[in-house]
């Protein structure tokens, strides 16, 4: 990155500044004294905490007080939002929210702010991509508009953070971080240097400030947000949303969080009055059918605190090129060749010659093993072409040696399963066997042969 370093020469006798170096002082006429003084080079991407008077002391931990405690965290009013920042924003914190073009950022934002107006938070929406009556156009379809909700169009940072101080927001949102330029850098809007400088100057003003700043920050092809990783540390949280276009479901996630867990997932459903928070994702995330199909298996796994059911589907055929193909949507293709291997070893049951297709329906992504015996069920399904039980819901962990490996947390998923008609649980042997609600079949497996065993009875 480029920094500007100014130079000036002064005398040292009479302070006269002249143009350059002289051998003698163009002004007092005294020889010899003229030195050069080099200007240190503006920081664009320092970061000044706070002007609080606690910067640079030390102090004993059991003195020092507790920042929620004394600046309660700020609800949106969006629960599932709220949820994923770990119980609402806190008090100068910077949040950056990545996602797709068009996934729904602004979307959010906007009714987001329009939550806090309402819970008399004064908001300033400051935007470098659209226009003031964009903005309130859109705000008007999302019934956001309010009289503490300020817009402005801007893509100079140091004319935003001026613009605060007239208004003084409670809340500042910038869309988008690659769209604002700062004075301090060189370089066009979106490029490293200037991310980084518009970045340390939201981040120093919501420090010192206490104001919490949200923007959105784009992500290139393969889903990184656009511009330095340093971004990612330099903000307090990240969180990304993405979804099924196809299905307008969209999923809220923290990647980062300085203040709440990274477990929590939000889900909504785009709809034309804006996002619409949903109460039961699983509903959202099975096929709605009757009958057990082919190459399906259901599965209960945990998102943040919430247990989550959904489907995973299976496909095999023959694989006329020689070299199979594993094609995952949502899951890990490294993880399903280790189950086909298993699958031959373990159960008899030789699929690694085939295409194999694995689908995760909705469009979430498969993270724990706890999933394994799922996936391992589909693909066993579509070879046998046996369908599995209509409410059957598997769980485990599945090892090399073809053992099942306990899960975390077995109750709350079987309370989700049981909520939601689902009546037989295939679970791995524990220490402790967990209790299942009246109603439900609890069928205890050791190996990948004996759950095959019970499955497909
Ligand atoms: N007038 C509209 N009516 C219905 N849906 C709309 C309208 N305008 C935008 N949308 C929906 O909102 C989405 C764009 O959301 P937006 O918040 O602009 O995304 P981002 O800020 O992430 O690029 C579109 O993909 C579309 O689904
Ligand atoms: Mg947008």
């Amino acid at each position: 990155m480029a920094k500007k370093v100014k130079s000036s020469w002064t005398c040292t006798e009479c302070g006269n500044t002249t143009g350059g170096w002289f051998g003698r002082c163009t002004s007092c006429g005294a020889w010899n004294t003229i030195v050069e003084r080099t200007d240190a080079p503006s920081a664009p991407d320092r970061v000044v905490l706070s002007q609080g008077d606690d910067v640079g002391r030390v102090f004993r931990s059991t003195h020092a007080e507790d920042e929620t405690k004394t600046k309660p965290r700020r609800t949106t009013s969006i629960r599932e939002l709220d949820r994923v920042l770990g119980g609402g924003l806190v008090h100068g914190s910077v949040v950056l929210v990545g996602g797709p073009p068009g996934i729904g950022k602004s979307t959010l934002l906007l009714q987001a702010c329009a939550g806090l107006a309402a819970g008399d938070a004064t908001v300033l929406y400051a935007s470098g991509e659209e226009s003031v009556s964009q903005i309130a156009d859109r705000a008007s379809r999302l019934g956001a508009k309010h009289e503490r909700l300020l817009l402005l169009a801007e893509t100079r940072v140091e004319s935003i953070v001026e613009a605060t101080k007239s208004h003084a927001p409670d809340v500042l949102i910038i869309d988008s971080v690659q769209t604002i330029y700062s004075d301090l850098t060189e370089g066009l809007p979106g490029n490293v240097g200037q991310i980084r400088a518009v970045t340390a100057q939201l981040i120093s003003y919501a420090k010192s400030s206490g104001v919490p700043v949200i923007m959105v920050g784009h992500v290139t092809k393969d889903g990184q947000l656009a511009g330095p990783r340093l971004l990612e540390h330099m903000v307090d949280a990240v969180l990304s949303f993405d979804g099924d276009e196809a299905r307008a479901l969209r999923m809220l996630r923290a990647t980062k969080n300085r203040f709440g867990s990274t477990q929590e997932l939000g889900v909504f459903e785009m709809t034309g009055d804006g996002l619409s928070p949903i109460e039961n994702p699983s509903e959202a995330f099975l096929t709605q059918r009757d009958n057990a199909a082919t190459g399906a298996c259901v599965t209960s796994t945990l998102e943040g605190s919430r247990p989550l059911l959904l489907e995973v589907q299976a496909l095999l055929g023959p694989s006329p090129g020689g070299s199979p193909r594993r094609t995952c949507v949502g899951a890990d293709p490294a993880r399903l060749a280790m189950l086909l291997a298993v699958l031959d070893r373990h159960a008899g049951l030789f699929a690694v010659d085939q295409d194999v297709f694995v689908n995760v329906a909705g469009g979430l992504k498969l993270t724990e093993p706890a999933a394994d015996l799922a996936v391992l069920l589909a693909v066993a399904s579509s070879h046998k072409r046996a369908p599995l039980p209509a409410d059957l819901v598997a769980l485990g962990e599945v090892g090399l040696t073809g053992e099942l490996r306990a899960v975390p947390r077995v109750e709350a998923r079987m309370a989700e399963s049981h909520r939601l008609g689902y009546s037989t649980l295939l679970v791995p042997h524990a220490r402790k066997r967990p209790k299942a609600p009246k109603g439900v079949r609890l069928v205890v497996c050791r190996t990948v042969a004996e759950a095959l065993d019970a499955a497909f009875d």
